[in-house]
């Protein structure tokens, strides 16, 4: 067995999925086999969660029932939004919603059982109640009343009816369904992989969903689009930006919202979120945030060939659709709770314990002595 330490586990192929693709080399990213691009054209958000979910497109019965199955399970109970209203105004959303899931599991009647029917029944349960733990969050910590969620609106509708008391038009709700598919599912990434290990040891989804939360939290992950939206007030103005890219980079800081792990020539995602954030732009008459977006990353490829990730556009598009800065990664958890669930279920039906091998590099073998006879 080889000794040699693969970092990170850079290029180690650890397990097999058939969840999705990422196809660096020729710039494609498949759910199901199907283009995401394609998907995000063609479809609604409901029935990609269903195809990532249960490994097919619904027809139209199947996704009458999935939608109807989404929309009865969005309340959450009087003890858990009485929890949420309680958590102080400071905490991060994503720290809320990661104690809200783990909250769920203490009143789910099916919190211990791991059978495929049960865990498919909680993960449709997870998926429909984080919109509501989040959006009487994003109230309950400016002091304004809880909104219950309502049955006849889509679920993008319904998080912003939940969130705002209104619905907004049909290309804002379009763009933020098309960057909900977009989030929903990326291969072994690395929540979906911390997801994935502590299924491992056949804990519960309630738990791996916990997990995924915490790794998604960090600005080297889905961090990163709050950190673009950061990046963007510092630099205030366009004509700033040229001049504040150039001295980030020359004081070899990273930029959030650029480079990939796999994709070293580009994100399949972007070419399709950019134009959403264009549009959007467009519908909100933003000429600030559209002209440092370009600066920006024209500089970045030009001087460093380093391509902007996904999430760069969604950052400025989730501020122009008028989210919280701190509320970009929690609505990336919406989404990704249908791709984690996914590979959650994977695990369980051909599991093997994740337990990779340490090289020992600590204090020679000693003996134990104690302080006074030393
Ligand atoms: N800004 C500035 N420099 C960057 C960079 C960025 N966003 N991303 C990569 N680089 C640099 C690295 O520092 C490295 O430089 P070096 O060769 O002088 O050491 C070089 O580009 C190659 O980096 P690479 O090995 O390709 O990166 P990685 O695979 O280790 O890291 C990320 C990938 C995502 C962690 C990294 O690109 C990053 O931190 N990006 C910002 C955070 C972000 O947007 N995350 C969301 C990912 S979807």
């Amino acid at each position: 067995m080889s000794d040699e330490i693969k970092k990170g586990l850079l290029g180690i192929v650890v397990d097999e999925t058939t969840v999705s693709q990422v196809m660096p080399d020729i710039n494609s990213l498949t759910y199901r086999g199907y283009a995401v691009q394609d998907l995000c054209e063609k479809c609604i958000f409901e029935e990609v969660a269903y195809l990532i979910l249960n490994g097919e497109l619904p027809n139209k019965k199947q996704l009458k029932k999935f939608i109807k199955n989404e929309r009865s399970e969005r309340s959450l109970s009087k003890n858990i939004l009485s929890d949420i209203q309680r958590m102080p105004k400071k905490a991060h959303p994503m720290d809320v919603i990661r104690t809200a899931v783990s909250l769920m599991a203490l009143e789910d009647k099916d919190t211990r059982d791991n059978s495929p029917k049960a865990n498919m029944k909680k993960a449709i349960r997870i998926f429909s109640k984080a919109p509501t733990a989040l959006s009487a969050f994003f109230r309950s910590r400016k002091g304004k009343k809880i909104i219950k969620p309502k049955k006849k609106l889509t679920f993008s509708e319904n998080f912003f009816y939940m969130c705002f008391g209104k619905v907004p038009s049909k290309e804002i709700i379009k763009a933020f369904d098309v960057s909900l598919i977009l989030y929903a599912e990326h291969s072994f990434n690395v929540s979906t992989f911390t997801a994935r290990t502590i299924t491992s040891s056949l804990s519960d989804i309630h738990g791996a969903i916990t997990g995924a939360i915490a790794s998604l939290k960090g600005p080297l992950h889905g961090g990163a689009n709050e950190e673009v939206m950061h990046m963007m007030k510092k630099i205030k103005k366009p004509e700033n930006a040229f001049k504040w890219i150039n001295k980030a980079l020359d004081k070899k800081e990273v930029v959030m919202g650029f480079g990939h792990r796999v994709y070293k020539k580009g994100d399949s995602r972007v070419p399709t979120m950019e134009k959403y954030f264009k549009k959007v732009a467009k519908i909100k008459a933003d000429k600030k945030f559209i002209k440092i977006y370009d600066i920006v990353k024209n500089v970045m490829i030009d001087k460093k060939s380093i391509h902007p990730n996904v999430d760069y556009p969604t950052g400025p598009t989730y501020h122009l659709m008028g989210f919280d800065t701190d509320f970009f990664t929690p609505i990336f958890v919406m989404s990704r709770i249908t791709g984690w669930s996914a590979h959650i279920m994977e695990q369980h039906a051909a599991n093997k314990l994740i337990r990779p091998l340490s090289k020992y590099s600590g204090a020679d073998h000693r003996k134990v002595m104690l302080l006074n006879q030393r």
